[in-house]
């Protein structure tokens, strides 16, 4: 299964978009996330918390959106941050990404603010990774 360049494209600009609502006072540092299902394009920003380890990454706000509304296949990640240097995601944000992947070849798109973009798979990014089995 593989996503259409147009599609990547539009969901950088809406991950873009969305880095814009960020609330990030303690680190200043913005990122927004689309996230690809079945039905639609969810996005989300990070949002962080006094207490910083409340913190939530733009790309986990974006998937919870999309379980809320019943939405637990994900076909494609896109992450927006950083001006010129690429920004990967966090442990915890790849292995909540890996619970809805649809497949561990579904891509994970990094992009800079400025649209520079880069693309590899979950499995590139987490080969070996937690999964209950029975
Ligand atoms: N952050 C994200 O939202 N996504 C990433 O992929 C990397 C880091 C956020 C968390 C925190 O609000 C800020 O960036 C600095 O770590």
């Amino acid at each position: 299964m593989s996503v259409e360049k147009a599609q990547i494209f539009a969901m950088i600009a809406m991950a873009i978009d969305a880095r814009e609502k960020a609330y990030a006072p303690y680190s200043n540092f913005k990122a927004g996330a689309a996230v690809l299902t079945q039905s639609k394009v969810f996005s989300g920003c990070n949002v962080e918390n006094a207490s910083y380890g409340l913190t939530m990454c733009a790309e986990r706000v974006a998937i919870q959106k999309a379980v809320a509304e019943g939405e637990t296949k994900i076909l494609a990640v896109v992450i927006a941050a950083g001006d010129d240097q690429i920004v990967r995601p966090c442990g915890a944000c790849l292995q909540v990404i890996a619970e809805f992947a649809a497949s561990g070849s579904i891509p994970i798109v990094t992009a800079t603010v400025n649209g520079e973009y880069d693309i590899h798979s979950l499995d590139e990014y987490m080969p070996m990774r937690f999964e209950l089995k029975e």
